[in-house]
């Protein structure tokens, strides 16, 4: 009995020595554009210290096994955003990142950013990334007339909330590489540069809200969001460009300026619950589309006709909602909000 309790004891030790001393490997994705024509992986071994970062081991391996290793930081803090990486195919800061928290089975898989070139190894280009945020005019224009105002431009508490998560963000573009739109349309305006317009659009010292959501409406812009909630998910910090975005699409709607595709989808969207309790697939299309917009009704048959050979067409006629009471009061009860 003694000896199958040290034998216990003895095995625990050793799991327990095995698991702190056990080292990870690092898969690290290289490309220096001097030499190399494609990316490929390298292997490090390393020891995760306690309580180390990802940015910490990455420059261990730096300082420790290849001075070549290429990537970016500065304030260590999560304040400055440089170090954001892919760390097991999602976007984190670096900084603010416990190694030991991405381990899986001893091992961690690092790549740069996505939705941009690389430059080398895990450093990629940022300009898309900084024009976009350039083309939302992110820059406070005040009303000019006050201009002859001898005190500063206050704001009440109330207002200062409405702008308060979205000046938390440190551009560290981890939403921006994780963007699904972005990854198949290029000219998106992605959410880092959505999230800072909501802090503009939405200043009350801002004068230029409507000429503001008038341009974040057009092709591109808000409308063009997907919903998938990746950005809120890799944001490190309260900005959550999700969030932002929704409320840019309420100013909007509650500002009229609706006349575009994606303002109409979501009337449409709305319309078709509230009266029949179904999304309705028969109306929204055109409804989106615009029921004067010969050449985008137009447009739309091909598809219609590739749904119908395929049999994809949604019924005619849809079978009654039998709940739709209750989706009626939802409707009331959020109204009355
Ligand atoms: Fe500045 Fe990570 S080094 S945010």
């Amino acid at each position: 009995m003694q000896g199958e309790i040290f034998e216990i004891i003895l095995l625990s030790c050793l799991i327990f020595l095995n698991i702190i001393m056990s080292e990870t490997t690092f898969k690290i994705q290289r490309f220096n554009p001097e030499k190399d024509k494609e990316t490929y992986f390298q292997e490090f071994k390393l020891e995760i210290p306690k309580g180390a970062t990802l940015l910490d081991c990455l420059n261990l391996i730096k300082w420790t096994q290849d001075g070549t290793l290429t990537f970016r930081m500065s304030c260590r803090s999560a304040i400055c955003g440089s170090c954001s990486v892919r760390a097991n195919g999602h976007a984190v800061l670096a900084c603010k990142t416990q190694a030991s928290s991405v381990a899986q089975n001893d091992q961690v898989t690092i790549k740069p950013l996505g939705n941009m070139e690389i430059i080398k190894d895990l450093a990629v280009d940022l300009t898309e990334f900084w024009k976009k945020v350039e083309a939302i005019k992110p820059w406070l224009m005040p009303d000019e007339k006050k201009e002859t105002q001898t005190t500063e431009r206050t704001q009440s508490v109330e207002e200062f909330l409405k702008i308060d998560k979205a000046s938390t963000c440190i551009m560290c573009s981890s939403c921006y590489s994780d963007c699904c739109s972005m990854a198949v349309d290029k000219s998106f305006l992605g959410p880092t540069a959505l999230a800072k317009a909501q802090r503009f659009v939405e200043d009350s010292r801002d004068k230029e809200t409507i000429s503001r959501i008038k341009e974040l409406s057009e092709d591109a812009g808000i409308w063009d969001c997907t919903h998938c909630g990746e950005c809120s998910q890799r944001c490190p910090t309260e900005a959550k460009p999700l969030d932002r975005i929704v409320s840019l699409r309420t100013v909007a709607l509650n500002s009229g300026v609706t006349n575009n595709y994606g303002a109409r989808h979501a009337k449409a969207f709305v319309k078709s619950i509230k009266s029949s309790g179904i999304l309705n697939e028969n109306t929204i299309p055109v409804a989106s589309m615009g029921f004067f917009n010969i050449p985008g009704l137009l447009s739309l048959i091909p598809v219609g006709i590739r749904m119908f050979l395929k049999g994809k067409n949604p019924p005619l006629i849809h079978h009654p909602m039998q709940e739709l009471d209750d989706v009626k009061r939802i409707f009331k009860k959020f109204e009355e909000k």
